[in-house]
């Protein structure tokens, strides 16, 4: 994924979530089911990055290194959907999102398999958005168009900087001159939708530096671009032993601004906390994750959402981390050994989640749209939303909630009032 859930998976959050219950009366409201997503894990990276929190494994490079068992992996994959289309029977598959992990590792031939098994399963909608995480190491003449053949219509392109420096910092294997040509290879092989990911408040960045990422990103007039800030996750080599000179909050916070200032005024307006598109040009996969939207998550460590309509639920599965491990259920035969556990999210948890994604939005969100996703009727979060227009985090007006500059600034803490009680 373009790192969706960044500051929504705050460890800050995370024990506050688990330590508290709820006491409050959740008066219920008609449970709709939303749009479907299909999110495929393809969990293998040439070098492991130290900032890196992904469930992705190092291979190696060079000689001696054994590829990944790409084949296996995408027989593992097939029997996973399959295991998972109970889930979604009937239902439309609105977008398609490869991450990792280095999902442009795979040939095209892998990618055009799982894509023929998936739509012959599941309903595809006419023309849906098919992404795909490309790592500017890896592009490769011809591989592009095979993509592209296989039905894959968008290109995410992990760049992190065009600064060479920054990028051997950042432990990279690609420099700004193979960013340049990977992107280019693209276009020239047809793809017309395509993301950048840079990060910014990285190691020995100036302000200068940043904005100079961006000019560079625009010069290959991207339809999106993604401006991840750098965060130190807990168990990585970045976290263990912080790297000199990285910008403190209200440097990083300049950045922020006088990057979204360079980008509206090229015409790229921000529509989520990292997020900024060309008119109509928005990820349509990952909004449907901020909209609360339904997901299946294949592949290893993999996360879905589900909403079953008739039992008034919403569903989490995921699967088990290691590749190993779900390499060796698929190849066991018995592929329910690659589920890592199921919950369901009940109604008192499920505000609290649904601001973790709603409230990354520019827009926000409408009350209503909060009723049909959650289940629960909009005067059981009275209080909360009162209590951060108060504080001036949210405006709400004609039945939306939408975050001020502040409320934006500031997520966790407007999150943290919709915690369970
Ligand atoms: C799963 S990676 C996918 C792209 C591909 N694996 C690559 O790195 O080239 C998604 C994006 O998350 C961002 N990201 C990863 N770790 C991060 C961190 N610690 N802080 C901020 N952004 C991060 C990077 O911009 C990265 O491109
Ligand atoms: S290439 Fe991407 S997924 Fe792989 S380790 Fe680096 S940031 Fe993580």
């Amino acid at each position: 994924m373009e790192s969706v859930f960044r500051w929504s998976q705050s460890s800050r959050l995370k024990p506050l979530l688990q330590s508290r219950s709820y006491n409050g009366v959740m008066s219920s409201h008609a449970l709709t089911t939303p749009p479907l997503s299909l999110y495929v894990h393809l969990p293998w990276c040439v070098r492991k990055c130290p900032y890196c929190d992904f469930n992705s494994h190092e291979f190696g490079s060079g000689k001696g290194a054994a590829a990944p068992p790409f084949a296996a992996y995408v027989d593992a994959l097939i029997a996973d959907l399959d295991q998972d289309l109970p889930l979604a029977w009937g239902r439309t598959v609105q977008t398609v999102f490869f991450g990792g992990g280095t999902p442009s590792l795979f040939p095209a031939e892998a990618i055009d398999r799982f894509l023929q098994a998936a739509s012959s399963r599941l309903r595809f909608a006419p023309g849906l958005e098919i992404t795909l995480e490309t790592n500017p190491g890896t592009a490769e003449h011809g591989r592009f168009e095979a993509y592209r053949d296989a039905g894959v219509n968008r290109l995410s392109f992990g760049i992190q900087s065009f600064d060479d420096g920054c990028l051997q910092r950042l432990g990279r294997i690609h420099d700004s001159r193979e960013a340049d040509a990977a992107v280019k290879l693209a276009q020239d092989a047809g793809f017309d939708n395509i993301n950048l990911d840079l990060m910014y408040a990285l190691p020995q960045q100036t302000l200068a530096m940043a904005a100079y990422d961006i000019e560079r990103a625009l010069a290959l007039q991207p339809t999106h671009i993604s401006h991840y800030q750098l965060t130190l996750e807990p168990n990585t080599l970045f976290a263990a032993r912080p790297p000199q000179g990285i910008p403190d909050d209200d440097g990083a916070w300049d950045m922020q601004e006088h990057c979204q200032a360079q980008l509206a005024s090229a015409g790229y307006a921000q529509y989520e906390v990292s997020a900024y598109a060309q008119p109509g040009r928005q990820c349509a996969h990952n909004l449907n994750y901020w909209r609360f939207g339904d997901y299946l998550g294949i592949g290893a460590g993999a996360h879905g959402k589900l909403t079953l309509g008739a039992e008034q639920a919403i569903l989490r599965r995921w699967k088990v981390k290691h590749p190993a491990a779900y390499l060796a259920a698929a190849a066991s035969g018995d592929i329910a050994q690659a589920i890592g556990g199921d919950e369901r999210i009940e109604p008192a948890r499920r505000p609290f989640e649904y601001m973790l994604n709603a409230l990354r939005l520019v827009d926000g969100f409408a009350l209503a749209a909060f009723e049909a996703r959650c289940g629960i009727d909009r005067a059981a979060i009275a209080a909360p939303l009162e209590e951060a227009r108060q504080r001036d985090w949210l405006q709400i007006e004609a039945g939306w909630a939408r975050p001020t500059e502040s409320g934006r600034r500031f997520g966790n803490d407007v999150i943290a009032l919709f915690l369970p009680e």
